[in-house]
């Protein structure tokens, strides 16, 4: 390295000894052996290092990976090493399509997990001692305090557990974000003392003794942004829907005309809610929740959201120049947090936060698979959705009615496999309705969830299996007949629709 080059690092890389650890990423990967437990920053695709894991993959020597991160990465982390054959166990999330392909034909391990507990399981080395934590960042301070890009997720646990600590200092990314980082863990059995979801506790920065880092690497470019599509007619109905109950449910009195902290999970359909909670009406709205999409922070730019709580920023470029442009505002309206933190079970119930999360597909009773497709292939994960589900105020599940140009109802008689059950969902939505199951039994909501959620076209198929249950189920309190509870899952594997072709 030059030293005007190690010169112009000096506010990135504070400490001197930390200097000459600079080295290129192959160097750095160079130090990836076989079979060595990684733990990576990253989260909601946002905050993973992108040259130390494209530099494994192209060395191609480091088989037997375990990759362990916050949550998902891109496509420069778990694209590339999946690509190249190298991961054998993943945890906690995922969204790459390369690796969701090798997960689902048995080629790799994949430990589906809450993400609240995934700091858990690493300090119980559930997956053996890491070997290397591989952060990206902004810079080091002198104390050896570290400061993450816009995700925090599961850093500090990582850098703590990691024998060896490899730092990707990203300098498309100001120094100023120092500050909007909240680094608390709190250990087993002891109060998190935040009673308000813009409450600082911890530390600006993650703490890593010097001698542990072994290398550090220069990225100057920011990588891939995340990248949103517009909504459409289906999701905008899905929001309106939402929008309009939500409306109603505020003038209840225990609310006080005030809606608590919101969370929504990832995707169009997520999206659009916010979108539409725009010319709603509704202010001082806050959120305390996982992930920052750009719509959500565009609310915050226009003074409709007071304040985020959250352990990942998952930012357009736009919406990125927009943060950094304006640190100032943003750091005293956004707090990134660990996610035993963000997601912590105590916390949404003590804030009573409406959570809003999406569906694979939903049965008759209220039970909702987030996860699998068809009941044997993962789809991404179960994220954060039931830390929220299980334990907010106010749980809401959305899907479209119906997938795959309308081949397959969302509306089921049985899930096909079961990630938050039928006591953790109060309100399922979709375009055609919502369906309000407080209160009801699960007869009850079939009923409602026939009527309201279903589309047009699978309703009357629906409301035969419901009769036809009630007639032959050995008792009624959630009348099955277990001979046809999958039968529509069977015959669109066989022929690709759920249709009966009746
Ligand atoms: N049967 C089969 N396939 C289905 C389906 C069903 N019932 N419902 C949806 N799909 C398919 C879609 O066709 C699409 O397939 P494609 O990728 O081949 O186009 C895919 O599943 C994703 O569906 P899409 O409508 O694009 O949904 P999305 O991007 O809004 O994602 C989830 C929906 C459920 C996959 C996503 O929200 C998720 O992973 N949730 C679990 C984690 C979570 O909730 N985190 C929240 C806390 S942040």
């Amino acid at each position: 390295m030059s030293c005007v080059y190690v010169d112009s690092l000096k506010d990135r890389i504070v400490p001197d000894e930390l200097r000459g650890r600079l080295m290129s990423p192959e160097e750095a990967a160079a130090l990836i052996r076989p079979r060595m437990v990684l733990g990576f920053s990253g989260f909601a695709s946002a905050g993973y290092p992108k040259l130390i894991p494209q530099a494994i993959a192209a060395r191609g020597e480091a088989v037997g990976l375990t990759v362990l991160a916050g949550a998902s990465t891109g496509p420069e982390l778990d694209g590339e090493l999946a690509k190249a054959g190298l991961i054998a166990c993943r945890a906690p999330f995922q969204s790459e399509k390369a690796l969701r392909n090798d997960i689902n034909r048995g080629a790799v391990s994949y430990c589906d997990i809450h993400l609240s507990q995934m700091p858990k399981y690493l300090r119980e080395e559930t997956f053996g001692r890491i070997d290397f934590a591989i952060i990206e960042c902004v810079m080091i301070d002198a104390e050896g305090g570290i400061v993450p890009t816009t995700t925090l997720g599961a850093v500090d646990t990582i850098v703590k557990m990691a024998d060896s600590v490899m730092l990707e200092i990203n300098t498309s990314f100001p120094t100023e974000l120092k500050g909007i980082h909240d680094i608390y863990t709190g250990g087993p059995g002891e109060v998190i003392p935040i009673t308000g979801i813009l409450d600082r506790v911890g530390s600006p920065t993650v703490h890593c003794p010097l001698e542990k880092i072994k290398a550090v690497v220069i990225n100057e470019t920011p990588g891939l942004a995340a990248n949103f599509q517009a909504g459409n007619d289906v999701s905008d109905r899905i929001a309106g829907n939402i929008i309009e109950f939500l409306k109603e449910e505020v003038k209840r009195p225990h609310y006080h005309g005030k809606l608590p902290p919101l969370q929504s999970g990832l995707g169009n359909v997520a999206n659009a809610v916010l979108y539409g909670l725009r010319d709603s009406g509704f202010k001082h709205l806050t959120m305390f929740t996982e992930v920052v999409q750009d719509t959500a922070f565009e609310l915050i730019r226009e003074g409709i959201i007071d304040g985020a709580s959250t352990t990942s920023l998952s930012l357009s470029a736009e919406s990125r120049d927009e943060l950094f442009a304006n640190l100032d505002y943003y750091k005293e309206r956004i707090v990134i947090r660990q996610q035993d933190v963000s997601n912590n079970p105590e916390l949404i119930q003590r804030f009573g936060v409406i959570g809003m999360n999406t569906a694979i597909e939903a049965d008759i009773y209220g039970n909702v698979n987030s996860t699998h497709i068809m009941g044997s292939g993962t789809m991404n994960g179960v994220g954060g959705s039931c830390d929220f589900a299980r334990n907010a105020g106010l749980t809401i599940f959305m899907t479209p009615a119906t997938a795959k140009g309308g081949n397959i109802s969302c509306i089921v008689p049985m899930v096909s496999h079961v990630d938050s059950t039928e006591h953790d969902v109060h309100v399922l939505v979709t375009e055609y309705g919502l369906a309000d199951l407080r209160g009801k039994s699960p007869c009850e909501r079939a009923e409602l969830i026939i009527e309201k959620c279903c589309a047009p076209e699978y309703r009357q198929a629906l409301r035969s299996y419901f009769e036809h249950a009630k007639s032959v189920a050995p008792a009624q309190h959630t009348p099955h007949d277990l001979s046809q509870a999958l039968s529509w899952h069977v015959r669109c594997l066989k022929t690709g629709s759920m249709h009966s072709g009746e």
